[in-house]
């Protein structure tokens, strides 16, 4: 039987003790991290929260306590009474190693089962078994850090966006599909049989319509949930930080970002965040790196070689040319000795994205060498080395295809040689930009219309709404993203306030004015009511986490995550419901084969 606190305090925590606690009489209460018996001397970690101590129990300190000492086992939770005294030998790697507890009265709240995986740092455990015994991998110190930095970063945007008049103002969970793109999670409603709520995917309609309301400045750090295909830094429910404002333009909402930024960088890991970030337009992220989301901690920027080949007679480049495509290269320092071997790999990298192949130019000691010179002229040859800067020791690296193939290709390829050469050499480097201009909608094969690029309510550019009309795929949108190291951490726009403007955008993406008014039309409504202009944004506040504790697994930094398909192996939910519930739902499930 576990013993009861009956009135035992604690006075301190494990990790707080030092030199100047020397002769002080404390309790103190955490878990077995080990116990060693040396015969005449046990010697117990404890750890809780904040660290961990060393205890000794002894015949001579006290015998009860020693006899009990001797049962206990790792995890056991426990308290300890006694005096701090300086240790004989010390423990420089621990904060707490100048002392230890010598402990005269112990309690024993609860014994603990031998632990499926060890509570201890770098855990090298299935993510399976770390997953089913969440509540122990979060005993870790590791996890428990992250935990911590998590708290310090809410609380230092909270306390941002209070010192800047902004409101927390809670939106509903449960509510109508919201159009953000991805799949939603449905849920049944009992009073509605066959009609479901979906859970929001961001509150961005809810945020506009606390602008009509006059809010002027919201913020939430709010829940959101997406049906979507799992990655490394993607969760089915993952947390926003979402922010609203009105009667500002583009600048008005970066520079408020900017500040909050600076805020958590410096109060989370005391980083100097510089301000004014830099900002790059979409087109020339897309034709400098193939990425909406560039990497800007290293060069390798894609260089266009068309011109230089438009006359060219090798029928790879000639080809694509001719068909409004591309011939561009990134230079790569100094690999002008890159193998074979070597270069057949980034051959078959490219291919993975649908290049069809790669072609190389070496500029060795002894001369160029490539396996297209023959199907270059001296000219072209001469004019792409000076182009590229290229400089004894280089490798350059060529690719025709279709715009959007080559740019990727070479995009993803830039990004896999940083990896393999380690060109990001500090990984304390924090490296922002904002991408700005983003294109108002593409064109989705599929469905054969446009789509928004960011969402229905995504302002136009003033200078481009005269192509609403005639050619969509050429309007800018008052979008914009922060991009971190290469990870799209948030994004956000102005929005259309004007309900002429909002009607025009909904016919450009195909929506009749009945099914505009059918998904929308709450918005709509409000809209006639006097809305003020306003924008927002929302950053990924996992993702942000995620680079502030340094791990790139966004499970780490959720204390509950789920697994990649979506599944929590420890509550093992989603799970089957009891038929009376489905009855009550009016739901009957098909089985596999009667689908
Ligand atoms: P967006 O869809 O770009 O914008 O989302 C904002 C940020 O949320 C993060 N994010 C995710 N993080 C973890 N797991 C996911 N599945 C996931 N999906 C998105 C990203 C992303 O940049 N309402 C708009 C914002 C606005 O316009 O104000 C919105 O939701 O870091
Ligand atoms: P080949 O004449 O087929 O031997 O090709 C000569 C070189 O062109 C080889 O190094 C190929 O890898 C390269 N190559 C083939 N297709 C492409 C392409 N789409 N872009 C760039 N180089 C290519």
């Amino acid at each position: 039987m576990g013993e009861a606190l009956s009135g035992l305090k604690r006075t301190i925590m494990c990790g707080e003790l030092r030199k100047s606690h020397i002769g002080n009489t404390v309790t103190v209460m955490g878990w077995v991290q080990r116990k060693r018996n040396l015969g005449g001397l046990i010697f117990v970690d404890l750890r809780d929260r904040t660290g961990i101590l060393q205890v000794v129990f002894g015949e001579e300190i006290n015998k009860e306590a020693f006899k009990k000492a001797d049962t206990l086992k790792s995890e056991y939770c426990i308290a300890v009474t006694g005096e701090i005294v300086e240790r004989e030998s010390p423990n420089e790697n621990l904060p707490t190693g100048m002392v230890e507890l010598k402990g005269s009265n112990i309690k024993i709240f609860s014994e603990s089962e031998t632990p499926p995986i060890y509570i201890k740092e770098n855990l090298d455990a299935s993510e399976n078994i770390r997953m089913k015994y969440r509540y122990l991998d979060l005993r870790r110190s590791d996890m428990q850090k992250i935990l911590m930095i998590r708290h310090k970063a809410a609380k230092a945007i909270r306390d941002y966006f209070n010192d800047n008049g902004f409101l927390e103002i809670e939106t509903p969970t449960l509510t109508k599909s919201t159009p953000e793109g991805a799949r939603d999670y449905l849920v049944p409603s009992r009073n509605y049989p066959g009609m479901f709520y979906a859970l929001p995917q961001s509150p961005q309609l809810f945020k506009q319509l606390l602008m009509v309301s006059g809010f002027d400045r919201y913020f939430q750090i709010v829940k959101c949930f997406r049906d979507e295909d799992l990655r490394a830094n993607r969760q089915p429910e993952f947390t926003q930080v979402d922010i609203e404002m009105s009667f500002v333009e583009q600048d008005d909402v970066i520079a408020m970002n900017e500040g909050l930024i600076k805020k958590v960088f410096k109060e989370v890991l005391n980083v100097d965040v510089e301000t004014p970030i830099k900002r790059m337009p979409y087109r020339e992220a897309m034709e400098k790196y193939g990425s909406d989301k560039p990497d800007l901690r290293f060069g390798m920027e894609i260089v266009d070689l068309s011109e230089i080949l438009k006359n060219s007679e090798f029928k790879v480049f000639n080809d694509a040319l001719s068909n409004g495509g591309s011939v561009r290269a990134i230079k790569v320092d100094n690999c002008a000795n890159m193998g074979r071997k070597d270069l057949d790999r980034l051959t078959e990298f490219v291919k993975g994205y649908k290049a069809k192949g790669l072609a190389w130019i070496a500029c060795k000691e002894e001369g160029i060498k490539s396996p297209i010179t023959k199907f270059l002229k001296d000219e072209e040859l001469k004019e792409i080395l000076e182009k590229m800067k290229v400089k004894e020791g280089d490798l350059i690296l060529i690719l025709s295809d279709t715009n959007k193939i080559t740019l990727q290709a070479l995009g993803a390829l830039r990004l896999e040689l940083a990896k393999k050469l380690e060109l990001v050499k500090d990984s304390n480097e924090f490296n922002f930009v904002w991408i700005t201009e983003f294109p108002l909608v593409s064109y989705d094969e599929e469905e054969k219309r446009y789509v928004a690029e960011h969402h229905p309510f995504t302002s136009p550019m003033d200078e481009d709404i005269q192509y609403l009309d005639t050619d969509p795929l050429k309007v800018r949108a008052k979008a914009y993203d922060i991009v971190l190291n290469g990870e799209e951490l948030g994004g956000g726009s102005i929005r259309i306030h004007d309900s002429k403007l909002q009607e025009k955008m909904f016919k450009v993406l195909g929506f009749t004015k009945e099914k505009a008014w059918e998904r929308f039309g709450f918005l709509l409504e409000a809209f006639k009511y006097g809305p003020p202009p306003h924008g927002g944004l929302a950053f990924g506040f996992d993702r942000l986490v995620m680079f502030l504790s340094g791990t790139d697994n966004i499970k780490d930094v959720i204390a509950f995550p789920k697994n990649q398909n979506a599944f929590d192996p420890m509550t093992e939910a989603p799970n089957i419901v009891d038929s009376n519930q489905l009855g009550e739902l009016g739901i009957s499930i098909k089985t596999a084969t009667e689908q």
